[in-house]
């Protein structure tokens, strides 16, 4: 069975209710998940998922900015290579703010700035938005596509 990661960095449990929204849809597709709060990730276990997926919610203001635990990881990405893995981000944020998901831009930037494959353009789910999202359906997206090798 494939496995994938799903690593967020959550201020106040939203960006987390959405990762483990995110790991159901995919666990509904046959995709063996490990979920981790960044807290307890280390950039060095990337490589041994066939799908990774990181989320962050967005701090900040004049600046595109990532919850602080996700700050360390972020740098040290940049010196891993995950040519052609498939990958996604995700996170919480307001359409209040200037940057809206910013955090999800930087993340996305450097996914594609170290090789990884985008699956999909990134979720960005909004405080302000009254409907649900359909989190799980947009992680059973990502796994078709996973699957479909797109
Ligand atoms: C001080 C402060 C700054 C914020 N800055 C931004 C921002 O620049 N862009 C954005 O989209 N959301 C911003 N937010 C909103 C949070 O990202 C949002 O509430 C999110 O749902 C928090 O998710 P979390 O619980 O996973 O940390 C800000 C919130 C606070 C309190």
């Amino acid at each position: 069975m494939p496995n994938a990661v799903v690593i967020y960095a959550s201020e106040t449990g939203n960006t987390e209710s959405v990762a483990k929204q995110i790991a159901a849809g995919l666990k509904d597709e046959n995709i063996d998940v490990t979920l981790k709060n960044i807290t307890d990730a280390d950039v060095k276990d990337l490589s041994d998922y066939d799908l990774i997926l990181l989320g962050s919610s967005t701090w900040g203001d004049e600046e595109k900015e990532l919850q602080t635990d996700m700050v360390d990881f972020y740098e040290e990405l940049e010196n891993l290579d995950l040519t052609d893995i498939p990958a996604a981000a995700f996170g919480c944020g307001d359409s209040s703010y200037t940057h809206f998901c910013g955090a999800v831009d930087l993340l996305e930037d450097r996914l594609e700035q170290i090789g990884a494959r985008l699956l999909d353009e990134g979720l960005r789910v909004d405080d302000q938005d009254d409907d649900e999202i359909d989190v799980r359906a947009w992680a059973r997206e990502i796994a078709t596509r996973f699957s479909k090798g797109l």
